[in-house]
C-alpha cells in the first residue's frame, strides 16, 4: 500500500494519574489519504480531540507511529515539532479562540508573524485568506462584532493563512445555528475540493459529519466501526 498522508500505527496516549492510568487512545491504526475529509465521531471521552491534537503536533503520543507527508512527527524534538506545526497544521476549534481585542485581519496575521516575511507579503496573504472565506468586508471588525459563524470563518482564514496542507477541526460547527453551521462546512469541503487540503473534523453532529468523505467512530480509545458517506 502506497504511503497515506496521514498514517498512525499502534497509537497510545496514556496519562499517569496517581497510580492510575488513564489510555484515552489506544493502539490505534488510521490511515488518510491526501485530499480527503475525514469526520470523527463518538461519545464524548472516547478520545476524539486527544487523537486530534496528537495529529496536530500539539501533543506526543505515548507509544506507537505516526507519519504525516513522510515526517515521522513522534520522533520530533519539542522545537522541531512546534516548527513543524507551524508550516503543516491549521487548527480550528468549536469556540473559534481570536484574540477580541485584535482586528479579523490582525486575528489572520498571528500565525505569519511567526516566520520571516515582508509586511506588503503577509498584507496578500491575510487578504486572500479572508477574500477566501468571503470576509473581506470585515477586516477590520473585532471578534464582538462579528456574528458567531462570521468569528468561525476569521478562524478558519488564520488557520490555512500560513497554507499549511493539514487542517483539523474540533467541532467546528458545535456552537453554531444551522444555516451558520452549513456556511462553515460548505467552506470545509470547498478547501478539500479546490484547494486540495486533508481535512479530520471531530463532530457530534450527523449532519455536519455527512459533509465529509468518511466518517470514523471512536469508542474507549478505539475505533469501532468505518463508514463510508457519499459525498455532499
Ligand atoms: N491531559 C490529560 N490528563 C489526563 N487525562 C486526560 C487528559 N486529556 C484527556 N484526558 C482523558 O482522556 C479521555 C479522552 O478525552 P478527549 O478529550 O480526547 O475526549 P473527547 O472524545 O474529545 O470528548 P468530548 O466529546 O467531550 O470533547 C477522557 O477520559 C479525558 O479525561
Ligand atoms: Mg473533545
Amino acid at each position: 500500500m502506497s504511503l497515506s498522508f496521514i498514517q498512525c500505527r499502534g497509537l497510545t496516549k496514556s496519562y499517569q494519574k496517581g497510580n492510575t492510568t488513564v489510555t484515552p487512545l489506544e493502539n490505534l491504526d488510521l490511515d488518510v489519504s491526501k485530499g480527503h475529509f475525514l469526520a470523527l465521531m463518538g461519545p464524548s471521552g472516547s478520545g476524539k480531540t486527544t487523537l486530534l491534537n496528537l495529529i496536530a503536533g500539539i501533543d506526543s503520543p505515548t507509544s506507537g507511529d505516526l507519519h504525516i507527508g513522510g515526517t515521522s512527527i513522534a520522533q520530533l524534538s519539542r522545537g522541531a515539532l512546534t516548527d513543524w506545526r507551524a508550516r503543516h497544521v491549521g487548527y480550528i476549534f468549536q469556540l473559534y479562540h481570536l484574540v477580541p481585542i485584535l482586528s479579523a485581519f490582525e486575528n489572520v496575521e498571528l500565525p505569519l508573524l511567526l516566520s520571516q516575511g515582508s509586511r506588503s507579503a503577509r498584507r496578500q496573504r491575510v487578504e486572500r485568506a479572508l477574500e477566501l472565506v468571503g470576509l473581506q468586508d470585515r477586516a477590520s471588525h473585532r471578534p464582538p462584532e462579528l456574528s458567531g459563524g462570521q468569528e468561525q470563518r476569521v478562524a478558519i482564514a488564520r488557520a490555512i493563512v500560513a497554507d499549511p496542507p493539514l487542517l483539523v477541526a474540533d467541532e467546528p460547527t458545535g456552537d453554531l445555528d444551522r444555516e451558520s453551521a452549513q456556511q462553515i462546512l460548505t467552506l470545509l469541503r470547498s478547501l478539500v475540493a479546490d484547494h486540495g487540503k486533508t481535512i479530520v473534523m471531530v463532530t457530534h453532529d450527523p449532519k455536519a459529519a455527512s459533509a465529509a468523505d468518511e466518517t470514523l467512530h471512536l469508542e474507549k480509545g478505539r475505533l469501532v466501526t468505518a463508514q463510508s458517506l457519499a459525498t455532499v
